[in-house]
């Protein structure tokens, strides 16, 4: 086929930036592929309130079905978050032979197995660079590019609100709540912030890198999660000024002797860390490969038009390689389910 055509469930703040990019650089994606890649229906329960996007008004549908159950829509994009129906709609178009695109961190953390169970049984991809380090090409060079390495360890400020807050607590010396109202104008927070500030988010996307550089899946239960709602300007300005460190919300997942250790809790950052000039909306990841030695990833962590960018280059990737379904994930695929913290030997 000459066309390409893609289905988009979700047109909040990343849907409409998947949209904008795809009319801003439709020209490239398609000298790209080599092929004609269409948005064929953009699906939301609200088609009325204006995005500041163009798109023309035959593009949008209420109805699911309208992409779940058109045979000639190859690639579905998940942007609509949450647990369910985002679930139900993923499985069925990838039982519908489509491939899938989804940033729902949430999701994949909660339902890894069933979700790439779903993937391989329908002989179908399911890309989800969106998830982790918003704009921040991450998880397909740790699958690819580092996959000589044995990873030693991954130290990532992977949630962009919380960053924004705590760089605006230290910097301007902002109170919390303001400041993260400003994170949820800016489209950086979740629907529910407290995902954001409790850690939830950074836990989840953690469980994710966790899969793909450790090959073993860990459920949040099953780790210890803190965020920053107790953290105060006392204790930056006491970070600073006393231990010359910053604080930051880390996500962590290291081998200790063998073993492998997984948090997320606020962490004091020596200054002369490059994780210290990570600030704002921008998320960093400090990895140690065993061959490479360490690796910085650095980039906008959240936000329309980086996490479209992130999402379209999903799109890009499934149409060059639609003959080839591969999916992210340890090569083999396999990976160990951890049910409980003592498994963790
Ligand atoms: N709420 C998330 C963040 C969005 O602030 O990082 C990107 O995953």
């Amino acid at each position: 086929k000459d066309t390409v055509n893609i289905g988009l469930i979700g047109f909040g703040t990343i849907g409409s930036g998947v949209v904008e990019t795809l009319n801003k650089n439709i020209d490239l994606v398609e000298n790209k592929v080599g092929k004609k890649v269409k948005l064929k229906k953009v699906v939301d329960l609200d088609i009325t309130t204006d995005r500041g996007v163009e798109i023309s008004s035959d593009v949008l549908s209420t109805d699911i079905n309208d992409i779940l159950d058109d045979p000639d829509i190859e690639i579905v994009i998940e942007l609509m978050g949450g647990y369910q129906p985002a679930l139900k709609f993923i499985t069925k178009a990838m039982e519908n032979g489509k491939h899938v695109v989804t940033a729902n961190k949430a999701l994949l953390a909660k339902h890894w197995d069933e979700i790439i169970s779903t993937a391989q049984k329908n002989d179908v991809r399911i890309c989800f660079e969106a998830s982790v380090g918003g704009g921040i090409p991450l998880l397909q060079p740790l699958n690819e590019g580092l996959s000589a390495n044995n990873i030693q360890s991954i130290y990532g400020i992977i949630n962009g609100t919380a960053n924004y807050i705590l760089t605006k607590m230290t910097d301007e010396g902002l109170e919390f709540e303001d400041v993260l109202k400003e994170a949820q104008k800016k489209g950086y927070a979740e629907a529910d912030p407290s995902f954001d500030i409790e850690g939830d988010d950074t836990a989840q996307k953690l469980i994710i890198l966790t899969i793909l550089s450790f090959g073993k899946y860990i459920k949040q239960d099953n780790f210890h999660v803190e965020g920053i709602t107790c953290i105060t300007p006392e204790d930056i300005s006491f970070a600073k000024e006393e231990l010359n460190s910053c604080i930051k919300l880390l996500a962590i997942a290291k081998l200790v002797d063998g073993k492998l250790e997984v948090r997320v809790h606020p962490t004091i950052v020596p200054l002369d860390h490059l994780l210290s000039s990570v600030n704002g909306v921008f998320n960093g990841v400090y990895l140690v490969g065993d061959v490479v030695g360490p690796v910085m990833m650095y980039g906008p962590g959240a936000g329309m038009m980086p996490t479209a960018s992130a999402v379209v280059g999903d799109c890009i990737d499934i149409i060059e390689n639609m003959e080839k379904p591969v999916l992210y994930g340890p090569k083999s695929c396999t990976v160990e389910k951890i049910k409980d913290i003592s498994d963790l030997e």
